[in-house]
């Protein structure tokens, strides 16, 4: 079983693609949905909620956990990587893809790349790294979207968040950018309102690498489940207890399979 852990549902979009990737794994989806959002708790609270989760994962086993929430990943991966001995898959915002894209798209002229997150994750330690990683500073500019994730946990998709993302937008010169990075799982529900409001603008997310990360861990450690074996399964956990609403669950994976 592979544990996949988010604070919330933005992970569904990553455990989408995981399963696209990776059909024939059982999956454990742990949403902290007591907890979420976490851009509004302190560093020593995520860790807190994060050790519930990873205990929990523990007590079933798992192979392998996926951190599917950038917010948590920026506060937590180091310490559990440093204590744990199964592997730990971290989301992290496709930084990378998006100046790759600036090579191909526009003949390696550097255009800028909107880094939209939650606070936690754009002035973390991690995501720093990774921008001077690919010599990116100049070209990267960070945008919080905190609400996002609360939009995205009341299932709110249509005027609100428009209205919020285009008033967010409007605080920047988008015609200078080259492609928009999704740097928060909440945020690919998203997708379709970001291309209507700067259609010219390459989007990205992190669950296409993630998802191949794991695939590729899984494969050298010899833990994959076999072709054939069975095929996937997942139990919704909410905060450490099996979820009593499912039907919940699935009209966000209706959503994100209309996305795709
Ligand atoms: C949050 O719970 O506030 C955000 C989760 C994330 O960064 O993916």
């Amino acid at each position: 079983m592979i544990g996949v852990f988010d604070s919330g549902i933005g992970g569904l979009t990553l455990l989408h693609e995981i399963i696209r990737q990776l059909p024939n794994e059982q999956y454990c989806y742990y949403a902290d949905t007591e907890n979420v959002p976490y851009s509004t708790k302190s560093e020593e609270q995520i860790k807190e909620f994060v050790e519930r989760a990873v205990n929990y994962f523990l007590q079933r086993n798992v192979k392998a956990i996926v951190l599917a929430c950038n917010t948590a990943t920026n506060v937590c991966v180091e310490d559990l990587r440093s204590r744990l001995n199964i592997p730990i898959i971290a989301i992290q915002p496709a930084v990378k893809v998006a100046v790759d894209n600036d090579t191909v798209e526009f003949n390696s002229q550097r255009k800028n790349i909107l880094v939209c997150a939650t606070p936690i994750t754009l002035r973390s330690a991690r995501f720093q790294r990774l921008v001077d990683s690919l010599n990116a500073d100049g070209i990267v500019e960070r945008m919080a979207l905190p609400e996002l994730v609360k939009l995205a946990e009341k299932e709110e998709f249509g005027k609100e968040a428009e209205l919020y993302i285009e008033q967010t937008l409007a605080q920047i010169d988008i015609k200078s950018f080259g492609s928009i990075v999704l740097g928060c799982t909440h945020f690919t529900y998203f997708e379709p309102i970001f291309y209507q409001l700067a259609p010219q603008l390459s989007i990205f997310d992190g669950n296409e690498g993630t998802a191949r990360h794991l695939k590729n861990i899984l494969g050298k450690l010899n833990l994959l489940a076999q072709k054939g074996e069975k095929p996937f399964s997942v139990e919704y956990i909410e905060s450490g207890k099996p979820t009593k609403n499912l039907a919940r669950f699935e009209r966000y994976i209706a959503r994100i399979e209309q996305l795709t």
